[in-house]
């Protein structure tokens, strides 16, 4: 059996051996099943027919991931590298042949250096460890990357990486500036000795592609002390419609200090009871107090109406907890993995480059008061700023100048319910969705992983297969990632569903 040879092999070479018992957990450990679900954020794949890996290694130092990748290729199990368990669709904790989990949990020291405003950050940490280690040492420098605290470093860096400065600085790729690869070989690289190439390639190409990123050294940026957020709500009874039809003229070109997105929901309507309506969010960052902020939006977006009491004054730590939806008592919480909800769900992308005529946004309301929209939202994200100024080749994330918002779905549903109807509601909307997003290709977000699009073969897959949901992710890149791909890892030992295959060996 395989995982007994790999626990023989790993064993064998590790120099410590009483150390072994606190890293790997095989299906029969008392605490297997713990481990495994601690960072499982889709419960969709906690089911007793979810495939589940034969070892889990949780490592403490490089020697257990050297040893871990040493002893899976000669035992022929699979890697799944895992950070913050957030992939959308559990590549980093399923797979379709045996496996195991190497988990970077452990991997997670922050280190910030104020004064020279850069920071080494490893994998396995937290956005919300790594925003509480710079908000503990300033307010005026933040970084970057999503709202969701929870989420891991490694995967989320690995496919580019957005949150609420994306306006002003662009990805969290975007801000790295040197990282720490162990390659298919077990080689320790950092930018120099891996290369331009590789180095271009995991900051957006995907994460079990390339290589286990360990760590990276990012670039810090500027934020006021103080900064200003708003939430306004409008339903159908409110001309929902008509604001929303105008944000899209408006989000996109508003100063880069401003960045505003727009959640779909359905709600109780406030008249009659059993009633639902649909409710759109209007939520904004600013980068300055709201005494700047209040005029600039009553002058480019006065259908909003908004007033003094609907904004709010903060540090920019604090705006992430508010867009993540966490009450901020304290920042303390940014340091708890498991403060958020678990949900099961399916979720979907697209970009968005010409305005949705006001009949288009009516049809995406109807679909809302649809029964199995219950808890499910879309979510508008305004681009422009800075991510019309990066060359769509700077980076393997493609998706630049031009996108109007960058628009995804999710339906949810309580874990053990039939899941199909709600699936299906789902990809009803997207291909609803088809006439408004982005044509030839159909581009998706490559962290809001979705194996509808396409996926790899268990074995060989070829280019044209692949480029099926490639181009989608990453458009013209996707050439150049094939390139690196089969450059720093011919054999295709790091492969999931949909990461970049290397072209075949011409002999
Ligand atoms: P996970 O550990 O599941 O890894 C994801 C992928 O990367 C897997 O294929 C994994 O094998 C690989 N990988 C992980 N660590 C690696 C490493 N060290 N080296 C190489 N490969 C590695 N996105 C966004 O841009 N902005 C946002 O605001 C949010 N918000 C958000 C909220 C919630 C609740 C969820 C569930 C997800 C998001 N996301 C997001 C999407 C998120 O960016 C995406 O799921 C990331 O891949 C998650 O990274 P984790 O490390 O948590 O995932």
């Amino acid at each position: 059996d395989s995982h007994g040879e790999f626990l023989d092999c790993f064993h064998l070479r590790s120099a410590n051996s009483s150390t072994v018992s606190k890293v790997i957990y095989l299906q029969n450990s008392p605490s297997y099943s713990s481990v495994l679900n601690a960072s499982i954020q889709n419960s969709r794949f906690t089911t007793p027919a979810t495939p589940k890996p034969l070892v889990i290694v949780t490592a403490l130092q490089l020697s257990h991931v050297q040893s871990t990748l040493y002893c899976s290729r000669k035992h022929g199990l699979q890697i799944r590298i895992r950070s913050g368990g957030h992939d959308f669709e559990g590549l980093s904790y399923v797979s379709r042949v045996p496996f195991l989990i190497l988990d970077l949990l452990h991997f997670r020291a922050v280190e910030v250096d104020v004064k020279n405003e850069v920071a080494w950050v490893e994998s396995g940490a937290t956005l919300g460890e790594l925003y509480y280690g710079i908000a503990s040492k300033t307010k005026t420098l933040a970084f970057p990357a999503g709202v969701c605290h929870t989420v891991g470093i490694g995967g989320h860096f690995s496919g580019g990486g957005y949150g609420i400065l994306l306006r002003k600085y662009g990805l969290a790729a975007d801000h790295v500036i040197d990282a720490q690869l162990m390659d298919a070989r077990g080689r320790i690289l950092d930018r120099k000795s891996m290369g331009e190439d590789l180095f271009w390639a995991i900051r957006g190409g995907g994460g079990n592609t390339f290589g286990i990123v360990l760590a990276w050294k990012i670039k810090l940026v500027q934020v006021p002390a103080v900064v200003t957020v708003y939430t306004v709500n409008k339903n159908l009874e409110q001309n929902v419609v008509k604001i929303l039809h105008r944000w899209q003229y408006i989000a996109h070109q508003l100063p880069d200090d401003l960045f505003t997105d727009v959640t779909i929901t359905k709600v109780n309507s406030s008249g009659q009871v059993g009633k639902k309506t649909v409710q759109a969010a209007f939520k904004a960052l600013y980068l300055g107090g709201a005494d700047k902020l209040i005029p600039l939006v009553q002058d480019r977006f006065p259908e909003l109406e908004l007033t003094k009491q609907d904004c709010l004054e903060m540090s920019w730590a604090e705006s992430v907890l508010y867009f993540g939806g966490v009450p901020t008592q304290s920042l303390e919480i940014m340091l708890n993995r498991t403060a958020l909800p678990r949900l099961t769900f399916k979720a979907k992308s697209d970009y968005v480059k010409q305005p949705i005529p006001e009949s288009g946004l009516q049809g995406i309301m109807s679909r809302f008061l649809e029964k199995e929209a219950d808890v499910s939202l879309m979510l508008m994200v305004g681009f422009g700023g800075k991510m019309d100024e990066i060359p769509e080749n700077e980076l393997p994330y493609p998706h630049r100048a031009g996108n109007l918002f960058q628009a995804s779905y999710l339906v949810g549903w309580t874990k053990g319910e039939d899941e199909g109807k709600y699936i299906s509601w789902i990809r009803r909307l997207y291909s609803y969705m088809a006439s408004y997003a982005s044509k030839l290709p159909r581009e998706a977000y490559f962290n809001y992983r979705d194996l509808d699009i396409g996926t790899n073969n268990v074995g060989y897959t070829s280019y044209e297969q692949a480029s099926v949901w490639g181009l989608k992710y990453f458009k013209n890149n996707f050439k150049r990632l094939v390139q690196v791909k089969t450059m720093v890892d011919p054999t295709n030992f790091f492969g999931n569903e949909q990461s970049v295959p290397p072209l075949p060996s011409p002999w």
